[in-house]
């Protein structure tokens, strides 16, 4: 079909999906979980727009990495303004960081944020041109116990929601000092297997060895097998601290694996990186739920103090995909389902439904008309712990009828016996 075609056709742009109930539900339930686990570190939520101006990924992000290269969702606004739709969200955070001046008011800063991302990959399962994350960001702390309290957040957080067969891959990349050292060794091991390189990583060469070692294509993958470890290559400095990772991770006893081919996609690492991977899922090569690292260097580049900062990110829809459960199991199903014959009793229910509302049940109403039957269906269908039926009958002596859906009893009552009837049920 030709483009023209496509954008004509009433569909979603490819690779942006829509997320409707009950998977909708899923993604609440992990949103809540991590909310409530960052909460109990410390983190407080930042909301940061979703466009920024182009140069600001350029500049953190760095100009040779594919995120910035080609995958980057770019136009000009309508003041002629080169503007980008955010790929990630750590670039953000150092700029909302330093526009606040954060830096002084606080020693220490620990913000986590969720929202879409963009980034014009090919599609396939578990990568897509929209996705969400949620991300966590800490400025100030250069010790490094926080970096294990972050490793061990995301390992918890999958392990708590259950899934299994998570790798743990933790590697220092060291700080800039110690950069040239390592990327001189590690050209002088690539530049004689040039030719059993692809054309990207040949490129690479120039512009970052580093990205290399992460290349999937075979040939590659087979030419860096003895490639010198970034490891050995370390100073003093980011040798001791990724020593004192390992020590605090181990103390935590977070199960993890120090694999010093691990590199990530974004230049702003310096020492730690990390990324916790679902090896026993079905995600193929997009297995990786969650990563992240250090840059210290970032803050002070972009025109701030000298900042240590760490942070991570993980992405929903690679997480919705491994977490087990069918997504009907996350559903929040009503509490009391109100069915009615005739449009006297609809309104009773309607009426009653709001007090009830006001005093926190979760309540639905069927205001069809359609026979008891059909609504009793409903209920069930809906999953309602409790219904609440109202007919001539009862709305002749301000009677009711409640079912308990799970014992299946049934009992006509008093309309202002209901709310203590209902606790009984739905309270114990
Ligand atoms: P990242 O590794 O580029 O890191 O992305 C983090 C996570 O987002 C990935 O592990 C993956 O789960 C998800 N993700 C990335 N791209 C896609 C895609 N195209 N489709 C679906 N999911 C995707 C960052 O973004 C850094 N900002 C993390 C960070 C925060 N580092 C320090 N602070």
């Amino acid at each position: 079909m030709s483009r023209d075609a496509d954008e004509g056709r009433l569909q979603a742009i490819k690779g942006m999906n829509d997320v409707l109930p009950p998977e909708s539900a899923k993604w609440n339930y992990i949103e809540r979980r991590a909310r409530s686990l960052f909460e109990g570190h410390g983190y407080r939520e930042i909301r940061i727009p979703i466009l920024e101006y182009t140069s600001l990924f350029v500049r953190t992000i760095g100009e040779a990495t594919d995120v910035v290269e080609k995958e980057m969702y770019t136009f000009l606004d309508r003041d002629k303004r080169s503007i980008t739709l955010r790929p990630e969200g750590t670039a953000s955070a150092v700029r909302a960081y330093l526009e606040h001046s954060v830096h002084v008011k606080e020693p220490v800063t620990r913000w986590y944020y969720s929202g879409p991302m963009f980034r014009h990959e090919r599609p396939q399962k578990g990568r897509y041109r929209q996705f969400y994350q949620m991300g966590v960001e800490a400025f100030g702390v250069a010790e490094p116990t926080i970096d294990a309290e972050q490793i061990a957040l995301l390992q918890t957080f999958f392990a708590d929601l259950g899934i299994t067969g998570l790798d743990v891959l933790v590697n220092s990349v060291g700080g800039p000092e110690d950069r040239p050292l390592y990327r001189a060794a590690l050209l002088s091991y690539l530049e004689p297997r040039r030719a059993s390189l692809c054309e990207d990583c040949q490129r690479r060469l120039v512009t970052n060895p580093l990205r290399v070692l992460d290349c999937k294509v075979e040939g590659c993958a087979r030419a860096i097998q003895g490639a010198p470890s970034v490891l050995d290559h370390l100073g003093q400095g980011a040798r001791e601290h990724f020593e004192g990772v390992t020590e605090a991770l181990k103390e935590l006893e977070v199960p993890f694996r120090v694999e010093p081919r691990l590199v990530r996609g974004l230049d702003y690492y310096t020492g730690t990186i990390f990324e916790v991977r679902a090896i026993a899922s079905d995600l193929g090569a997009q297995n990786t739920l969650g990563g992240g690292g250090r840059y210290d260097s970032l803050v002070r580049e972009m025109g701030g103090p000298s900042t240590p900062a760490i942070g991570f990110a993980f992405g929903m829809e690679r997480l919705a995909l491994t977490l087990p459960g069918e997504p009907e199991t996350f559903d929040v199903a009503p509490e009391v389902f109100f069915a009615s014959h005739g449009e006297a009793a609809r309104l009773r229910c309607l009426k009653l439904a709001q007090k009830l509302r006001a005093r926190g049940f979760r309540i639905e109403l069927w205001h069809r008309t359609t026979s008891m039957k059909a609504q009793m269906k409903r209920a069930d269908k809906l999953l309602a712990r409790t219904v609440v039926v109202v007919g001539d009958e009862e709305l002749a002596d301000q009677h009711l009828v409640l079912r308990d859906m799970k014992s299946g009893e049934q009992r006509r009552i008093a309309e202002d016996e209901l709310v203590p009837e209902l606790k009984k049920i739905l309270r114990g």
